[in-house]
């Protein structure tokens, strides 16, 4: 895959921007990089707190009809990003289904893969985002994250062009298993690496709070859980790790 990464210093939401070179017909592969997002995007109409400090990428995908499967993409590069940041650095990472990445207890980094529409329901092309804490933000993270969220360094990032080289291992090591997506190279990986397989936890549906028991993930990346002795697939959503706490009540 022909690799060009376009570097900003700030933008509002680098999958914004990235949608927009892509209505003008960049191509697959191209890749935008910024420091700082003003407007940063997260999954379920969330916004995503993007200071300084962090590495914000998208990428823009134009699979084949057959093979566009956002549950696919957005596992397989959440185990690309595992292997490149644990292929730079001496860290060990985890991933929380479907698209957090999981240093030592705490959120290091989130996915957001979505589609472009023209009409019809097949997208015209997709765009993966990803944005991954590198070192802290200067004044710690926002209140609101300060104790979920993690960074890869305390204060200083190793060398000037970490985090180019970083986006350049992510691609490398996404588009080996998308090249191939059908296939599925990543998935025993996306497994292994999985906290929540064989954990208590529960999601939310409507005004619903589901308790269950996480027991795999099948080969279409949904979860499989157990509610009441009843096997449930879930393909989207999020679940949340249950503590002491909330199984009392
Ligand atoms: C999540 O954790 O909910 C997903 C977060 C995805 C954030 C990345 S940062 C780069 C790209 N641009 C955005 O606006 N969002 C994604």
């Amino acid at each position: 895959m022909k690799k060009n990464i376009i570097r900003l210093d700030t933008v509002d939401s680098t999958n914004n921007y990235l949608k927009e070179l892509g209505k003008d017909g960049c191509h697959e592969g191209t890749a935008v990089i910024a420091d700082k997002q003003t407007a940063g995007r997260g999954r379920m109409g969330r916004s995503f707190i993007s200071p300084e400090g962090g590495l914000y990428m998208s990428v823009l995908l134009k699979p084949e009809h057959d093979n566009f499967d956002f549950l696919l993409i957005t596992s397989a590069a959440a185990v690309a990003v595992c292997r490149a940041v644990e292929a730079m650095t001496d860290v060990s990472l985890k991933i929380k289904w479907v698209n957090d990445i999981y240093l030592d207890d705490k959120k290091l980094c989130g996915i957001l893969t979505e589609g472009v529409f023209s009409g019809n329901n097949t997208p015209d092309f997709a765009v993966l985002g990803i944005g991954l804490n590198i070192i802290e933000p200067e004044n710690g993270f926002d209140e609101n994250i300060k104790n979920i969220a993690t960074s890869l360094f305390k204060k200083e990032i190793p060398d000037n062009d970490f985090k180019l080289k970083l986006c350049g291992r992510i691609l490398d090591e996404f588009f080996k298993y998308y090249e191939n997506l059908s296939k599925r190279e990543f998935l025993e990986e996306y497994r292994k690496r999985s906290f929540i397989i064989n954990r208590d936890i529960y999601y939310i549906s409507g005004d619903e709070k589901h308790f269950c028991r996480c027991v795999g993930i099948d080969d279409n990346c949904n979860l499989i859980v157990e509610e009441n002795g009843v096997k449930k697939q879930l393909g989207t959503g999020e679940i949340t790790v249950r503590t002491r706490k909330d199984n009392e009540g």
